[in-house]
């Protein structure tokens, strides 16, 4: 067998269909014997039985590998990654064998694992995008390092990743474990470009009084041209499904959002680094404040519950307005991959990591072409960002909650707009002798420049 998977959940599964019907043989263990049935049955049903061979025992799955050996992981990240590493040691895997860690692990956990395993095989990282259906028919795949097993397996993933224009989707988009930091910021961006949406139609449907019919019909046109992509696709369809009582399906559903945690790893990074991604980490603490609503606490908190203003806005206002919006979201993202990449080291190659999203992941979209043009072609939108601007404040004066469009609002404007950064730095200076750095770069103190009034102080 030339490649192993461990792990056949929902994307191990679809993964090892994806890599036999690409003609590769396929030796895959889970430790729920159910699993493994389940996949011979689809593997027979599709006819591509015998490349496939399910092991009960991870001895056996070694055992029966071309070597050097080539294993794949798709198990939940954490521990589990682990415990599986060191059952696979023992199982006998050796130093020139290569292990690709493909499920949503943290990058951190990428760099400390390379250099524990070091000496027992060679430990790879990438992320893969998609879903379900994108491991099963062509995902996209972040992949990060110079391991030597890596030109073994590489054009496998090149095969079975999704294409655009001819060119896959798979791509060693830099150093270390920099493909798993690159999709746990893919994930950032798509939080907040979820938490867009939702926010295009809270503001149809409560600020202007649409059905969520009408809104997947404006959805729907706009995805006819450039603002076609997968999320915006799947949300026009979700708004347009009714039940058989012809309430609208999302009235059924709750208003709670759970997370899995890489939104918020993404927030937590862009902090640490101190790079500003305000949309993303709105997009996360958006997801908090739908789950504390009805806690005890916020019903302790009196509230008046407030009226609404209902609006209009200009639809086509509406759509520039979202079309910057969104390619702002991926410029912070950018932003903090090109960050972490220096500070790191890493050489993430951005046109490398933007042909990966190109098409398989949650993120492909059609403007995407337009983001690869670099932030200089963003920053000339100017009818798009006065669109922006006066969308924005038609939304807030609607007095709904917009924490995404406000957010992206303020990062343009910050950008684009005189700063208030002087008067913080004098602040700190006052009353912690902080410092501050003037315009001509030099680093004094408020009393080098000016006599201050002690009663003030
Ligand atoms: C993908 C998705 C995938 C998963 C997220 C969801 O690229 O295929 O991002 O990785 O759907 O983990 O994350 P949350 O559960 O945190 O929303």
């Amino acid at each position: 067998m030339q490649v192993a998977l461990v792990g056949l959940g929902v994307m191990g599964k679809n993964l090892a269909l994806n890599l036999i019907e690409k003609g590769l043989t396929l030796v895959a263990y889970d430790t729920n014997p159910d699993a493994g049935a389940e996949l011979l049955s689809c593997a027979q049903s599709l006819g591509l039985a015998e490349r496939l061979h399910i092991v009960s025992d991870l001895g056996d799955m070694v055992r029966r590998l071309e070597s050097p050996r080539s294993i794949l992981l798709l198990v939940p990240a954490g521990e589990l990654v682990d415990r599986v590493c060191v059952d696979l040691i023992e199982a006998g895997v050796s130093k020139e064998d290569i292990i690709v860690d493909c499920g949503n692990s943290n990058y951190k956990d990428g760099i400390a694992r390379k250099l524990k395993y070091q000496n027992k095989f060679e430990f790879a990282t990438m992320g893969i995008s998609g879903g379900a259906e994108g491991a099963r028919h062509g995902p996209a795949m972040m992949a990060s390092g110079s391991e030597g097993g890596w030109e073994r397996v590489e054009p496998w993933f090149e095969k079975v990743a999704a294409s655009y224009n001819g060119d896959s989707c798979f791509a060693r988009v830099g150093q270390s474990a920099s493909g798993h930091f690159v999709k746990m910021v893919h994930n950032g961006i798509e939080y907040a470009l979820m938490q867009l949406i939702a926010e295009t139609y809270q503001l149809l449907r409560h600020g202007t009084g649409r059905s969520p019919k009408e809104v997947a019909a404006i959805f729907e046109q706009w995805s006819q041209g450039t603002l076609n992509s997968y999320l915006l696709s799947i949300s026009s369809h979700i708004l347009s499904l009714e039940t058989t009582g012809t309430e609208p399906l999302v009235d059924l559903i709750d208003n709670k959002v759970g997370a899995k945690g890489t939104g918020l790893w993404t927030a937590q990074n862009a902090l640490e680094l101190g790079i500003a991604v305000p949309s993303l980490v709105a997009a996360v603490q958006a997801r908090h404040l739908t789950n504390t609503i009805d806690t005890h606490a916020a019903k302790e908190m009196t509230y008046a519950s407030k009226d609404t203003v209902a609006i209009d806005v200009d639809l086509d206002e509406l759509k520039e307005a979202f079309y910057l919006a969104s390619l702002l979201c991926y410029r912070q993202g950018l932003a903090l991959i090109k960050g972490a990449s220096r500070a790191h080291q890493w050489k993430v190659d951005l046109a490398k990591t933007l042909q990966t999203w190109r098409a398989g992941c949650i993120i492909r979209a059609d403007y995407l072409d337009d983001i690869a043009q670099g932030v200089e072609f963003i920053d000339t939108l100017e009818k798009e960002a006065s669109s922006l601007r006066k969308v924005t404040g038609l939304a807030i004066a609607s007095g709904l909650a917009f924490p995404v469009l406000s957010s992206t609002q303020t990062y343009i404007a910050t950008l684009s707009t005189p700063s208030n950064g002087h008067l913080v730095q004098a602040q700190r200076d006052y009353f912690g002798e902080h410092g501050i750095k003037t315009h001509s770069g030099e680093t004094c103190h408020l009393t080098d420049l000016v006599e201050i009034d002690a009663k003030v102080r």
